[in-house]
C-alpha cells in the first residue's frame, strides 16, 4: 500500500533535491474549517468518529499542499480505547482519573486488541482512498510520553513522579512500559495495516531525561516497538529538547529521527549518524514572524538539511494554534519552488 512519493524516499534515503514537507500538528486549531468541524464535538469522541477523522486529516492537505497528511488522533487514544479513564482537556492536554504510582494500579493497563480501534482501520482506509498518491503518516505515543501521562496523571513540566518511579522502582516501571510497548506496537501495526505509509513514534518529552536514564529505562522499550512493526514502511522517531540524546534515540531503530529547532540539521545529522534521514526543524515560533525573517530561516534549514542523507521538512514541535494558516500555506510554496535550488548548491 506504501506509495513511492517523496516523503517514503526521502526517510528511505533516496532522496533527490525534491523536499517533502508537512507539519506535525498540522491538523488542528489553527485552521477555521477544523474549529468549525469540532463545535459540539469532544476531541476524544472526534478522535473515534471515522467521518469525523477523515475530514480532519484532509483539511491540512487540500489547504496547504502537504506532502504527507497525519492521521488524527491523539497519543492517548488506544489507552482510552482500552478504558482507560482519560479525557483531553482543551488548552491543558491529557488527564488521567487514576493515576499509575503503585503495582495495583497497573491493572488499569491491560492489553490493546486491534478489534477495539476498529474506528481507526475504518478511516484510514477512506483516507487513503481519498488521498490517492499523497502518503498518510500513522503515529503513537512512546512508551516513556504514555507513562508520563499514566504516572503523573495530566501534563508536567518536571516530569518528576514518572523519573523517581524509574529511579525508585525499576521493576514497577520496566512492567508499565511492557504494556506500554504493546500498546503502541498495536496501535501503529493497526495504522499500516490499513494503509499508512510511513509512522512516527512520538516520545515528545524524552528530552527531560538524562542520558544514562534514556539508554537504560526508556530506549529499550522504544527499540521494542520499533522491532515489533511489520509492512515496510519508514519509520520516524521525534522527541523534543533530545540535542544530548539524538545518538542514543537514533540507535531505537527508526528510519529518520525527528529534530527540534535547537540543533542545526547538519549538526544533528553528524549525532545521529550517516545511516538515516532527519526531520525538522524550523522553531515554531518563528511563525509569527515578519514574512521575510521567517522565509530565511526557512532557507537555512533546507541548507542544513541538504547535508544529511534525507531531509523531510517540519517545524521542530507542533503548529501553535495561534498560527496564522497562511504562512504555513506559504512556507510549503517556498519549499516545493526553492528547496531544489537551494539543496543542489548545497550538495555542490
Ligand atoms: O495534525 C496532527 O499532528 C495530528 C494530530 C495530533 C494530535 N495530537 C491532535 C490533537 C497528534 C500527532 C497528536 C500527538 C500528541 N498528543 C502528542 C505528541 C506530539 C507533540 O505535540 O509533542 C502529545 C504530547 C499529545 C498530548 C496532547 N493532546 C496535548 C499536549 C494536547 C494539547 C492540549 C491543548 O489543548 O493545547 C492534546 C490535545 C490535542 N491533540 C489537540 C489536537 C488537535 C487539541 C484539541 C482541541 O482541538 O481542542
Amino acid at each position: 500500500m506504501s506509495h513511492a512519493s517523496d516523503l517514503v524516499a526521502a526517510a528511505r534515503r533516496e532522496q533527490g533535491v525534491r523536499l517533502p514537507v508537512w507539519f506535525m500538528r498540522q491538523a488542528g486549531r489553527s485552521l477555521p474549517e477544523y474549529r468549525e468541524l469540532r463545535k459540539g464535538t469532544s476531541m476524544l469522541q472526534s478522535c473515534m468518529e471515522p467521518g469525523m477523522i477523515h475530514e480532519i486529516t484532509l483539511q491540512p492537505v487540500r489547504r496547504h499542499q502537504v506532502d504527507a497528511a497525519i492521521f488524527f488522533s491523539d497519543i492517548v487514544l488506544p489507552l482510552k480505547a482500552m478504558g482507560v479513564d482519560l479525557d483531553i482537556v482543551p488548552g491543558t492536554g491529557p488527564v488521567v482519573a487514576n493515576p499509575i504510582r503503585t503495582r495495583a494500579d497497573l491493572d488499569q493497563i491491560g492489553s490493546l486488541d486491534p478489534a477495539q480501534v476498529g474506528f481507526v482501520t475504518e478511516s484510514i482506509t477512506s483516507i487513503v482512498d481519498e488521498l490517492g498518491a499523497t502518503p498518510l503518516i500513522g503515529f503513537a505515543g512512546a512508551p516513556f510520553t504514555l507513562a508520563s501521562y499514566l504516572v503523573e496523571g495530566g501534563p508536567s513540566k518536571d516530569h518528576s513522579r514518572t523519573k523517581s518511579m524509574m529511579a525508585g522502582d525499576p521493576e514497577l516501571w520496566d512492567e508499565l512500559c511492557r504494556r506500554l510497548v504493546q500498546i503502541s506496537s498495536t496501535f501503529l501495526q493497526v495504522q499500516i495495516d490499513a494503509g499508512a505509509s510511513a509512522v512516527q513514534l512520538f516520545d515528545s518529552w524524552a528530552g527531560a531525561l538524562a542520558e544514562r536514564d534514556y539508554r537504560e529505562r526508556v530506549l529499550p522499550h522504544s527499540s521494542q516497538v520499533l522491532g515489533s512493526l511489520t509492512g515496510g514502511v519508514p519509520t520516524i522517531h521525534f522527541g523534543v529538547g533530545t540535542a544530548e540524546l539524538l545518538p542514543a534515540m537514533a540507535e531505537a531503530g527508526s528510519d529518520v529521527v525527528g529534530v527540534d529547532w535547537r540543533t542545526p540539521l547538519d549538526v544533528a545529522s553528524r549525532r545521529i549518524g550517516p545511516d538515516k534521514a532527519v526531520q525538522g526543524n524550523l522553531d515554531p515560533a518563528l511563525l509569527l514572524a515578519p514574512w521575510e525573517v521567517l522565509a530565511e530561516r526557512v532557507r537555512e534549514v533546507i541548507r542544513a538539511g541538504a547535508k544529511a542523507p534525507g531531509h523531510i521538512f517540519n517545524l521542530g514541535h507542533g503548529v501553535p494554534p495561534t498560527t496564522d494558516p497562511g504562512v504555513l500555506t506559504r512556507i510549503v510554496e517556498l519549499v516545493h519552488e526553492e528547496a531544489p535550488t537551494i539543496r543542489q548548491e548545497a550538495q555542490a
